[in-house]
């Protein structure tokens, strides 16, 4: 399934309040019958549009980065550096494992999640997947601190980064979402009603 760049809005400039309540928003609480992954490129706001969601949803979220630096007690960027980035890759599969085996949440995965056909395995059968599409020109206008990212060096190695993973995003998606001039809460309404749709989302009896 895909929803397209601006369907739901005439400009590109769109600009969502979500203090307004939108039509059909109900603030009952819901249950989500398997983990929500979000994956993408760096930059394509999945923190941010899980975070949203889950307070849509009233249910709870991770960041598996934020996971990651929390078990090992060091930012990213020091476990880069310090031990490389296989051994990142190792913890990274590690962690996701064990997310996908807890209680279902939303789950926003770094931007290489996709690398490992292990991951892959993990995330198609073991949840749904919400890719957020972005290009590496539109990420890189939206990364302000690229030091936190130990690979997003400069915009030519980013697009082809990007290339190189796009059918890897592609394979794992359940739910394909163009991000281009769309903002995080508008994102996080559309996807909320799609797992409503697909049952992913129940509502709490
Ligand atoms: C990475 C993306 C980062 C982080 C690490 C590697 C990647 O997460 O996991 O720096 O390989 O694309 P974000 O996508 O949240 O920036």
């Amino acid at each position: 399934m895909t929803l397209e760049s601006g369907q739901n809005c005439g400009n590109s400039e769109e600009v969502f309040d979500f203090r307004k309540k939108p039509a059909g928003y109900n603030p009952t609480t819901y249950v989500l019958n398997r983990p929500v992954f979000f994956v993408g490129f760096m930059g394509a706001g999945k923190t941010s549009v899980a975070r949203k969601l889950a307070r849509m949803a009233s249910v709870a979220s991770m960041d598996l980065d934020a996971y990651i630096e929390r078990h090992c007690d060091k930012k990213i960027s020091d476990i880069f550096a310090e031990s490389g980035e296989e051994a990142f890759r190792s913890i990274e599969t590690n962690l996701l494992d064990e997310l996908a085996e807890g209680d279902p949440q939303l789950i926003a995965c770094g931007g290489g999640i996709v690398l490992a056909s292990r991951n892959r395995e993990i995330l198609k059968d073991r949840g749904y997947v919400v890719y957020l599409k972005v290009t590496a020109d539109e990420a890189a206008g939206r990364i302000s601190d690229t030091s936190t990212r130990p690979l997003f060096n400069d915009l030519e190695s980013a697009r082809k980064t990007m290339a190189g993973r796009l059918p890897l995003y592609e394979s794992v998606a359940d739910l394909t979402v163009d991000t281009a001039g769309r903002s995080t809460g508008s994102l996080a309404y559309d996807i909320f009603e799609t797992l409503k749709k697909e049952g992913v989302l129940c509502q709490q009896k």
